[in-house]
């Protein structure tokens, strides 16, 4: 059995990387959608479609656990399908199976309050807000998950959602560095305009987004922390499996990278994210 990771293409891989850092020991299948990437514009219930598509793609190569390392997944399918399919088709299955997301873990790092925790509303005045930029596909910010979840851990911080319509797209087609540096610069530059100054800190709420986050460094003010998502899911994964030793990941170390899409090689800008070629099967 194994660890699936899914996106819509190759911005999971920054949640990968991490993962196999944190279980080296463990197998990973990787899935990336490639053949209905980007999802960030498509309807929700497409996106519920496809996720769910994915996962039993995984679950069928031999995954126990499938994280979905994708904000819009996470953000508008992970629920619908924990409630209405994966009881039913972990009995038909037979084996204990689960899919989780990476918006909570990214929460409970970005308000530093486990999940569990409601603030207590006292309906004080807070003086200092901490005002935090959450870079993120259409539908992401559309769902608003970030402002109402931390809105309801934390009174001091502001959250500030700017949808990036072409930005995943263009990482995944490898498009030039400054091409994307431009995109990403216009992108801040209109986060702060909103805001009427620069965010404290940001959250790069797509995946995508991780593999060009020095340009977004760069296009921030220098030292703006950045709240690191796939530092944050494997954090709250390691969490999770001591409390559910019943998932078995496997121990044979085997990494498979798998695309609804094309097979091959990726582009340059993956090559360059990852340090080496990196090759995808045909499912
Ligand atoms: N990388 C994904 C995310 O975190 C999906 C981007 C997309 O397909 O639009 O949202």
């Amino acid at each position: 059995m194994a660890i699936g990771v899914f996106d819509s293409g190759v911005g999971g891989l920054s949640v990968h990387r991490t993962l196999v850092a944190r279980f080296p020991q463990a197998d990973f299948i990787y899935l990336a959608d490639q053949a209905n990437t980007p999802y960030g514009g498509r309807p929700g219930e497409e996106i519920v479609a496809l996720t769910r598509a994915g996962c039993e793609r995984l679950f069928a190569a031999g995954a126990s656990l499938v994280v979905l390392a994708c904000n819009t997944a996470s953000g508008i399918a992970l629920r619908r399908l924990q409630q209405t399919w994966l009881p039913a088709y972990r009995r038909e299955l037979g084996r204990p199976v689960n899919v989780l997301g990476i918006i909570v873990p990214t929460i409970e790092a970005a308000t530093g309050l486990p999940w569990e925790h409601e603030a207590e509303r006292r309906g004080d005045k807070v003086e200092k807000l901490d005002i935090l930029a959450v870079f993120s596909t259409p539908q992401t910010t559309a769902s608003r998950v970030y402002e109402i979840e931390i809105d309801k851990r934390r009174q001091d911080v502001a959250v500030f959602s700017q949808p990036c319509p072409e930005l995943a797209g263009m990482i995944e087609q490898g498009a030039p560095r400054e091409a994307l540096a431009a995109a990403i610069a216009e992108h801040v530059k209109a986060v702060s305009q909103w805001i009427g100054r620069s965010p404290d800190r940001a959250i790069l709420g797509c995946t995508h987004y991780e593999i060009v986050a020095d340009l977004f460094r760069a296009a921030l003010p220098p030292g703006t922390p950045l709240i690191h998502q796939p530092q944050a899911t494997a954090d709250a994964l390691a969490r999770y499996f001591e409390r559910h030793p019943e998932y078995d990941l496997g121990t044979g170390a085997t990494r498979r990278f798998l695309t609804t899409g094309r097979p091959g090689v990726q582009s340059g800008l993956v090559e360059a994210f990852w340090g080496a070629p990196l090759r995808f099967e045909g499912t």
